[in-house]
């Protein structure tokens, strides 16, 4: 078995003129990813691959093409965790770097910590030999227009993710993203929140969500998924988590899952996700309107 992957590009607001273009970037998310796997890579590697990639391609909010602040600023936030031995760290608040998913798997592997904020973690970063870049080099005048004209507060949610399981079963999550438009400065979302925005263990599966950051961490979303997944199929438990999210704290979302017997799944109950995903048969499927959960 080479391993499985899944990718997505935020359950924001997506307006019909840029369903391809996000469709097209997570197919070729999805792909960076599952050709390391299918070169005996490990679903660590994989999942930051795929989560580069998403943070380079400025169609996406998260590294290139994150959203403003509500002082015109880029704070970035992002995560990755490895299932076998809970391996996880995150940076949060960083505005210098290309590629956080990168820098907080730096953190991972050379500190004793799980997470570093805004000027700890650049600090760390330039120790790291990462090279720094402004907030210029991360939005393009494209970008910046795209979002002023899309873009309203409250609709958008948008981040990038991935979930894979290698030939050894073992399962990885990585999950980035700009935050919310016109967010106050300092906030931080359900991203670095271990267990709210993913989760990787190799006994449940690994999940990566995107959505309303304050929900997703007040019902602990990724982790919640995961348990609901114990006593019922994977889908079941993407949609009634998600659900739940919307019946208990009325936030919107969407997620994707592996599960260890390598069942992909994924739901959202937004108007549109895009995601892109290849099965442990080497089959590519990919999406963004369908299929869509009932909240009402
Ligand atoms: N889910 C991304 C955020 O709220 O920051």
């Amino acid at each position: 078995m080479s391993g499985c992957i899944i990718v997505h590009g935020g359950a924001g607001y997506v307006p019909a003129q840029l369903t391809e273009e996000k469709t097209r970037g997570c197919q070729s998310a999805v792909q960076a990813g599952y050709s390391i796997l299918c070169s005996n890579g490990s679903a660590l590697d994989a999942v930051e691959a795929a989560v580069r990639n998403l943070e380079d391609n400025p169609s996406f909010n998260a590294g290139h093409g994150s959203v403003f602040n509500n002082k015109g600023q880029i704070e970035m936030d992002a995560m990755i965790m490895e299932g076998a031995q809970f391996g996880v760290s995150a940076v949060a608040g960083v505005k210098t770097v290309a590629n956080p998913v990168s820098l907080a798997r730096k953190v991972m592997e050379c500190t004793d910590h799980v997470m570093l904020i805004s000027e700890g973690a650049e600090l760390f970063a330039r120790e790291q030999g990462i090279p720094e870049v402004s907030s210029e080099d991360l939005v393009s005048p494209q970008t910046k227009s795209r979002w002023e004209k899309y873009t309203t507060k409250s609709d958008d949610h948008d981040t990038v993710g991935a979930v894979a399981m290698d030939c050894h079963g073992n399962i990885a999550c990585a999950t980035s993203t700009g935050g919310t438009t016109l967010k106050r400065v300092g906030r931080v979302g359900d991203v670095p929140l271990i267990g709210c925005g993913s989760y990787s263990d190799n006994s449940l599966g690994g999940v990566s969500c995107t959505g309303h950051g304050e929900s997703i961490t007040r019902v602990t979303l990724a982790h919640r998924v995961l348990s609901n997944s114990i006593t019922m199929s994977g889908q079941n438990a993407v949609e009634q988590s998600l659900k739940f999210m919307w019946d208990k704290v009325k936030g919107r979302g969407g997620l994707i899952m592996i599960t260890p017997n390598g069942v992909i799944s994924k739901g959202f109950t937004t108007k549109r996700m895009a995601w892109a995903s290849i099965d442990t048969n080497g089959i590519l499927e990919t999406g963004i309107d369908q299929p869509a959960i009932t909240t009402d």
